[in-house]
């Protein structure tokens, strides 16, 4: 089994370092807000619904260290706590939706002592955590029906346990179609700069015994030409009101492919992950990460001194590629615009 990407420990959060898998495991101790905060940042804990869970355990360290002051003082601090955390990395909307989600209950129950909206805070990151696993294990129920046996699956990033609360969101429906006793094999795409993919997904997959073959991202075309792959099943860090698809550098590409070879493309994701407050894909911010994950590897410069690099950390995937978003709630077809306005009216 893969182990567990976030804890809480008494007074405390653990990750596992995500920066050094899988040659390493070792884990990162947080004991306050800025320490998540970098984490988040830095890497150490990544992929938009792990992410969410973090900047929720982040609020409640931050909040555990606000001390002796009224209620209307705490729910300021508090929200200084968010805006800390809601700095650390701008695409995936589930951070500012465990923040949002965190800072409302605080207010709801402002009768509360500081000491019981403490409690009430860690308790809420706690049940954000263990939401998370529930909407993955529902999401694969729902997906792995997408699933022939004896299928091929190629995916991009990592959207696994270690992107999530745990199980994962297209590795998770990958696990529920194994649980359903479909043969399933996964061709992974290596994911550069920072490798999700081979260091990750590999790993994630080969310790669940799952058939993983590891590609370069520039043999995806490839692969699909000759009829290796069946299905694409990727994770999301943001989706638009009209379904254009934010996830990792490369995803965009893969989705052309799969298009070009009448493969179908699906989005596996929690309706948290849906941001109906951006009408469209250019709308949403993209990350720039520092140029060294492009030229260095393993610390290592691999380009020329002063070659300049881009380092786009994800791209937008426009709707018209994506067949179908796989969510806790069911499968979501064309036209996304009414049928997301029609599932989030209905709740
Ligand atoms: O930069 P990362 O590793 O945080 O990017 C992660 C991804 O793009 C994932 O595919 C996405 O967050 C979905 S994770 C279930």
């Amino acid at each position: 089994m893969t182990p567990e990407t976030i804890s809480w420990k008494d007074d405390h959060v653990v990750m596992i370092d995500q920066r050094i898998l899988p040659h390493k495991v070792n884990y990162v101790v947080c004991r306050s807000h800025y320490d998540v905060a970098k984490a988040i940042k830095n890497l150490v804990i990544r992929g938009a619904p792990a992410i969410g869970c973090a900047a929720a355990m982040g609020m409640a360290l931050g909040a555990l260290r606000i001390k002796g002051k009224g209620t209307a003082i705490f729910l300021k601090e508090l929200k200084k706590i968010g805006g800390v955390l809601v700095r650390s990395r701008p695409t995936a909307v589930n951070l500012s939706w465990a923040i949002n989600r965190m800072l409302k209950l605080a207010q709801e129950n402002a009768h509360q002592t500081v000491e019981e909206l403490q409690q009430t805070l860690v308790a809420e990151s706690l049940k954000i955590l263990a939401e998370d696993i529930d909407t993955n294990r529902r999401m694969g129920l729902n997906g792995q029906s997408l699933i022939n046996d004896g299928a091929t699956i190629l995916t991009h990033c990592n959207a696994g346990a270690l992107a999530t609360g745990g199980y994962g969101t297209a590795l998770g429906v990958i696990r529920a179609a194994v649980e359903a006793g479909k043969r399933v094999k996964v061709i992974a795409d290596e994911t550069r700069p920072f490798l999700q993919g081979s260091r990750l997904t590999a790993f994630e997959l080969t310790c669940d015994d799952i058939p993983v073959t590891l590609i370069t991202d520039n043999m995806a075309g490839h692969v699909m030409k000759c009829g290796y792959v069946d299905a694409v099943i990727v994770g999301a860090d943001r989706i638009a009101a009209n379904g254009d698809t934010a996830n990792k550098i490369g995803t965009y590409m893969v989705s052309v492919l799969a298009k070009e070879h009448a493969i179908p493309f699906y989005v596996a994701a929690p309706l948290s992950t849906i941001d109906l407050s951006i009408k469209n894909g250019g709308l949403i911010p993209i990350e720039e990460r520092d140029q060294k994950e492009v030229t260095h590897l393993s610390g290592k410069i691999i380009a020329p001194q002063q070659v300049a690099a881009l380092n786009f950390a994800f791209d937008v995937t426009p709707a018209a590629n994506v067949t179908a978003f796989i969510t806790e709630e069911g499968i979501i077809r064309p036209p996304y615009q009414e049928a997301f306005s029609s599932l989030f009216n209905s709740r």
